[in-house]
């Protein structure tokens, strides 16, 4: 099963691109994490009210989203890692490239488990859904004195805040890096991570545009 599944990966690997597994998760959270980014600032200028409450608890569900998507995603990577491409030629950039995706996937941990926390430590009223279907508990901050709560979202506070700050230098540089690849080095780092549409790379004749006459197919394949 691993060994097929390694085999596989290396039809893509081996040609300087991820997986389509890879592509999924890393344009999917892409997604997810720009909007992330955008409702937590919008959230807060709401007034006080339901709709507040409301933006609140999809910019916290959205999130726990993310935390289970980046640990599978992370699952993944431990047994499918990313291609070896023109990105990684030794060097300060390739340090900073891989340095960059590290923190990326560290925030994907630390930016939704401070909010988890902020969000059990105001007591709230509502349970939260993973992905609005699964009930998630509050952390078990209940019991702390109310002096500890204040501590415990102070400091959850602080390393959301410090998270999304790096978050939010991290992603234009990450795309400034990719389209520079791609428009000013020309190489095939960007390309790697789009989705790939047609399948005839992989023949090993080279690329098929017509199918082959049907006298030279097996007998299942006829009629
Ligand atoms: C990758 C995931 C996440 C991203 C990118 C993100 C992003 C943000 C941003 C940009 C802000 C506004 C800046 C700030 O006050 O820190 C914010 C605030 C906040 N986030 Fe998140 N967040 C994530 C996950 C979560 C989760 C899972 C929860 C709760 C379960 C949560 C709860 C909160 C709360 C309560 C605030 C308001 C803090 C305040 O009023 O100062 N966040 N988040
Ligand atoms: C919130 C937005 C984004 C996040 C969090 C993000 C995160 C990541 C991560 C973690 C990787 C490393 C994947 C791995 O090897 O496991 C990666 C690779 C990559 N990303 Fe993004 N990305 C984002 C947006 C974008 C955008 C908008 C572009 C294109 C303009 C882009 C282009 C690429 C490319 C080309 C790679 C492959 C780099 C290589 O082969 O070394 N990403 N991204």
């Amino acid at each position: 099963m691993m060994g097929e599944l390694q085999t596989w990966a290396d039809r893509y690997r081996s040609r300087g691109r991820y997986t389509p597994v890879g592509v999924a998760f890393h344009w999917i959270m892409a997604a997810v994490v720009i909007f992330q980014l955008g409702t937590g600032w919008w959230m807060q200028r709401y007034l006080v009210g339901p709709d507040k409450l409301a933006a609140y608890a999809t910019h916290a569900q959205t999130g726990l989203t993310l935390l289970l998507l980046g640990l599978l995603r992370l699952l993944w990577r431990t047994i499918v890692p990313g291609p070896v491409n023109d990105a990684d030629r030794p060097g300060f950039s390739a340090k900073i490239a891989h340095l960059t995706h590290g923190i990326f996937y560290a925030l994907f941990t630390v930016l939704p488990l401070s909010g988890w926390a902020m969000w059990s430590a105001i007591r709230p009223a509502e349970p939260l859904y993973l992905a609005g279907l699964v009930p998630i508990p509050a952390l078990p901050f209940h019991d702390l004195s109310r002096a500890w709560q204040f501590r415990v979202l102070d400091l959850a506070m602080d390393v959301h805040l410090a998270g999304v700050i790096l978050l939010s230098v991290l992603v234009p540089a990450h795309m400034l890096a990719a389209i520079k690849h791609h428009l000013v080095d020309r190489d095939d780092v960007f390309e790697g991570m789009l989705p790939e549409m047609t399948d005839h790379h992989h023949h090993p004749e080279g690329p098929q545009h017509s199918p082959p006459p049907l006298a030279d197919r097996p007998d299942e394949a006829r009629g």
